[in-house]
This record gives structure tokens, C-alpha cells and sequence, in this order.
């Protein structure tokens, strides 16, 4: 197309032009149709290896019949099950098809152009794409060298224009925590226009004592929002749907913005009985907490570095670049994910699957590397 007609084409918001579409790792079906491997292990996207409560699966079943009919606009009974879960008043909370979503309404709620959004680096790539979506400036700042959150750095990237500032805690891909301590001094020094984000998709997993308590900061009014999702612990990530919890003058902003059915009722139906099934998170914790550190272990016998992680994946220093390592997995039917995708080539994140799929890869693994 010559410039002329290209012309003539109906033209994008500017800023569209700089928005790289995120891109997923490799699917199972894709990895076996293309390399021609049988029993593809997929350790790539935090997934809960165990799947959904069994309870939540009948639900959805259940619900199938009735898909004809749109869903509850106002995700109504997770809502009252999620405000005595978590004991704050329900026009605290808002569902999102995603936590996803609920990143993007709050970005569309509050974000001006020229507004700034700070986050670390890396980190989960949704809030630079938000910022950048709205015109915001992205303001990300490195991790410090034990891969953590630098508040004290990202203090001094605070201006009158600081409107979101991102804690991805754990945070993904390292797999480490911010504690209460520092983050409420963080959140004290934050100017009244800043909104904290507290992503805590991963929340179920930690087991640090000194993770905070964020939801004490809403229930004081503080301008936090927090983020948290059933698609890790709960399984059900295809189906999507997460919330987010804050208080009410934050809440009712978002709202605003949201479509009136953004989540569809079958993901309604399973998030109930997932929260229901209190068994199935148990298990699948003790799971992961079991197989974190035996993974963690191996890895290092393997000459690895890794991170001490708080979530279902771990960050692991191969020491060398990891493109031709998950290249050669693949051919040998494992997914994981590369550091290249975070800006670090050196590094691979790994999902804690069930037993038999870590054993798989580190087999694999020992075999690539040795
Ligand atoms: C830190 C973090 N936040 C949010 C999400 C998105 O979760 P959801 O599936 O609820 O949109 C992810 C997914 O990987 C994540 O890692």
C-alpha cells in the first residue's frame, strides 16, 4: 500500500501505534502439533495444576442450560460471598472479567493523559500496556539485586502527577514480596492523588508472615486498591474472572466504567463454589509449597540460581541465555516461560506443576543443560 491510500485509512489514537500486543506463551495443543510430542507438560502460565474444584466443575455444568440468559450485571452473590470472606462491606468490592479487566477499568476510571504510573521492572506487563493504553507516562522501576520491589527508588519517582503506582505482590515472574512494614511507610510517603495497587494474584501461595495485611489499608479508607483473581489458586483461569476490593469512592469509579454483564455467569457459578471449596485450595497450597521446595533444591543441584519464591513459580538464573534451552524443552514436550519476555534472556520462570511434571522437567532439563 503506498503512502496515499495508507493516508486515506481511518487513523488510530496515536498512542495505539506503541501498544505491542502481549504475547503468549505457546499453547499445549500448539507445541505438540508443531514439534509432534505426546503428553505436553505446560509449566508456563501459573496455572493451578490440580485444575478447579471439582464443585466449581458442576456448577458449570449445572449453569450450561441457562447461558441463553445474560449473567447478573452485579456479580451479586460472589460479592456477598467475597464481603464476608474477606469482612469489608460489599460496595467495597467490584468482579472483573479478569483481574485484567479490573486493571484496565481502573486505568480508564483514573488515568489522564500525562498522568505517570509507576510499577518496577520487570514485573506483570498489564500496567505498562494500561498506561500506556491511556497516555499516561509508564514509569517502571528496576527490582533491586535480590529481585524486590525498591520502594526507596520508586519514592523517588513520585510526583503531582503520580497517579497509580503498581506492587505486584508476589511479585510475577520473581516470585518475591514486599513486606507490611515497608509498604506501609511506602503508602504513608505517597502524595493524596496516588492511588496504591496492591496486585495480590498470588496471595493464597504466600506463606511469609510479614506479607501485609492490604486489606486492613481499605478498610481504613486508604486509597489502596487490591487485586486478587480465581485463576490461580481456584483454577479457573479459562474462564475469567477476578476482582478487586477498595474502598467505596475508589469502587464507585470503576463501576462506572465497567460493561454492565462484563462476567459471564458460568465463571460467576464456579468462582462461588471455588471460594466454597475451601479442601481444594488447602491441597493444592500444600502442593505447591511441597513441590516449591523440592524444585527449588533440584534446580540448584543443576547449577541454577533461585529466587526465593512465595508464589506457584519460581525465578531461576540458568547462568546463560535461556532462548536455545526453551527451544530445546519444547522439542522434548515442556513449556516454560523466558526471561526474554521480562527483559532478562538469563532467566526462565517455572510454574509448579504436579510431581510427575516437575520430574519431567527436570529430566529434561538435566539433559539440556549437562
Ligand atoms: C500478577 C498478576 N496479576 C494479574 C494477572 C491476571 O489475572 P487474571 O487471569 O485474573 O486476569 C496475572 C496473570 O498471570 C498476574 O500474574
Amino acid at each position: 500500500m503506498n503512502v496515499q491510500e495508507s493516508l486515506a485509512l481511518p487513523r488510530a489514537r496515536d498512542t495505539i501505534g506503541r501498544i505491542t500486543p502481549y504475547v503468549p506463551g505457546k499453547s499445549i495443543e500448539e507445541v505438540a502439533a508443531e514439534y509432534g510430542v505426546r503428553d505436553v507438560v505446560k509449566l508456563a502460565s501459573n496455572e493451578n495444576p490440580l485444575g478447579p474444584s471439582p464443585r466449581a466443575l458442576e456448577a458449570v455444568r449445572n449453569g450450561a442450560g441457562e447461558i441463553f440468559r445474560y449473567p447478573d450485571g452485579a456479580s451479586g452473590e460472589l460479592i456477598a460471598l467475597l464481603a464476608e470472606r474477606l469482612d469489608v462491606p460489599q460496595d467495597h468490592l467490584v468482579v472483573g472479567n479478569g483481574s485484567d479487566e479490573v486493571i484496565k477499568l481502573l486505568a480508564e476510571a483514573y488515568l489522564e493523559p500525562g498522568d505517570e504510573v509507576i510499577y518496577a521492572d520487570p514485573t506483570f506487563s498489564e500496567y505498562a500496556y494500561v498506561a500506556r493504553l491511556m497516555g499516561a507516562a509508564e514509569i517502571p522501576v528496576p527490582l533491586d539485586g535480590e529481585w524486590v520491589h525498591d520502594l526507596e527508588a520508586m519514592l523517588s519517582k513520585v510526583t503531582d502527577r503520580t497517579k497509580l503506582v503498581f506492587i505486584c505482590n508476589p511479585n510475577n515472574p520473581t516470585g518475591t514480596i514486599v513486606s507490611h512494614e515497608r509498604l506501609e511507610r511506602f503508602l504513608a510517603a505517597l502524595p493524596p492523588q496516588a492511588i496504591m495497587v496492591c496486585d495480590e494474584a498470588y496471595v493464597e501461595y504466600v506463606d511469609d508472615a510479614s506479607f501485609p495485611d492490604s486489606l486492613g489499608w481499605v478498610r481504613e479508607g486508604k486509597p489502596v486498591v487490591v487485586l486478587r483473581t480465581f485463576s490461580k489458586v481456584y483454577g479457573l483461569a479459562g474462564l475469567r474472572i477476578g476482582y478487586g476490593i477498595a474502598p467505596p469512592y475508589l469502587i464507585e469509579n470503576i463501576r462506572r466504567v465497567k460493561e454492565p454483564f462484563n462476567v459471564n455467569r458460568l465463571a460467576q457459578a464456579a468462582a462461588c463454589e471455588a471460594l466454597r471449596d475451601e479442601e481444594h485450595v488447602g491441597r493444592s497450597v500444600r502442593l505447591n509449597a511441597e513441590e516449591r521446595e523440592r524444585l527449588r533444591q533440584r534446580l540448584e543441584t543443576l547449577g541454577c540460581t533461585v529466587t526465593p519464591s512465595q508464589a506457584n513459580f519460581l525465578w531461576v538464573d540458568l547462568g546463560r541465555d535461556c532462548r536455545p534451552v526453551l527451544e530445546a524443552l519444547l522439542q522434548r514436550g515442556v513449556i516454560i516461560r523466558g526471561g526474554d519476555a521480562f527483559g532478562q534472556p538469563h532467566h526462565v520462570r517455572i510454574t509448579i506443576g504436579k510431581k510427575d511434571e516437575n520430574d519431567k522437567l527436570l529430566r529434561n532439563l538435566e539433559q539440556v543443560l549437562l
